[in-house]
């Protein structure tokens, strides 16, 4: 039996970088991450028994003696971290690197006096962190009706952003609209391609495989999606949280066994579950 595990599956760079930075303080005082790193209970339990819990809101932190407070990797609106710094937090950011690169965008041009407009959903953690550091206020379009009632006042130059996980269609399909109002737009792509990037291998590795495992949280809205894109490819597609789900009977006539992961799916089960399909 051949068994291929998608490069892709699992963590993404951004997410690997954020939890790695978490594992690294395990011994430390005193230290939390604001909010869990990852969707993911098995990995927020293992760092709680390693003594990093999970701060939840501003009111917890002010309610504890500050020590170390780790921000997670899609980042969060400037005021959040003045505020913590101002109650005595020491902060480690653990921002990932694209999002910071649209914090910047976003604070200079505002500060240049361009109207800011954000593609992405404006109740994403993702999208309130970039609004928290526009200078003015941003304006969040996610839907074409939105793009036709756009405004901008005073003559301003536009800079458009895209939240990282946003559908890079419908970023091109909004831009267009805003653009043939005739503004002076300056369009910044900072759509990250790493989940982009997951499906379309999961979706070839479907196509060949005989059978095709999905690894990821019940919750996990990207684990589902992918589960739908291989499951269009390969009717033998199976949607399992670890390796306790899997029935590895139904793969012994497979002559190809595909697996892939979710973007909050850490290494380990994804590494358990390789190992046993293969023996
Ligand atoms: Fe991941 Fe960073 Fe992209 S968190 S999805 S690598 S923007």
């Amino acid at each position: 039996m051949e068994v291929i595990l998608a490069k892709t599956a699992g963590f993404c760079f951004g997410v690997k970088r954020a939890v790695d930075m978490v594992y690294n303080q395990i011994g430390a005082e005193n230290t939390y991450t604001f909010g869990p790193i990852i969707h993911n209970e098995e990995v927020v339990e293992d760092l709680k028994s390693k003594g990093i819990g999970v701060i939840h809101s501003m009111e917890e932190a002010k309610s504890r003696k500050p020590g170390t407070i780790i921000m997670r990797s899609h980042g969060a609106a400037r005021k959040v971290y003045e505020e913590l710094e101002s109650l005595g937090w020491n902060i480690i950011d653990a921002t990932c690197p694209f999002v910071k690169k649209i914090h910047r965008i976003v604070e200079k041009e505002s500060q240049n006096g361009a109207q800011i407009v954000i593609i992405g959903n404006e109740n994403h953690p993702e999208v309130e962190g970039i609004m928290g550091w526009c200078e003015s206020r941003p304006v969040v379009i996610d839907t074409t009706e939105k793009a036709f009632d756009f405004e901008c006042e005073n003559n301003k130059k536009v800079c458009i952003v895209s939240q990282t996980t946003f559908n890079y269609k419908k970023f091109q399909e909004l831009v267009e609209i805003i653009a043939e109002k005739g503004y002076d737009i300056d369009v910044r792509n900072t759509i990250c391609n790493a989940t982009e990037e997951r499906q379309t291998e999961a979706r070839m590795l479907a196509q060949k495989a005989d059978a095709m495992i999905v690894i990821g949280g019940k919750n996990s809205s990207n684990t589902q999606k992918l589960f739908e894109i291989c499951k269009d490819e390969c009717e033998n597609t199976y949607y399992i949280q670890t390796l306790r789900d899997l029935d590895l009977n139904k793969f012994s006539c497979a002559g190809c066994v595909g697996i892939t992961a979710g973007a909050s799916t850490p290494n380990n089960i994804i590494q358990e579950v390789h190992t046993n399909v293969r023996i």
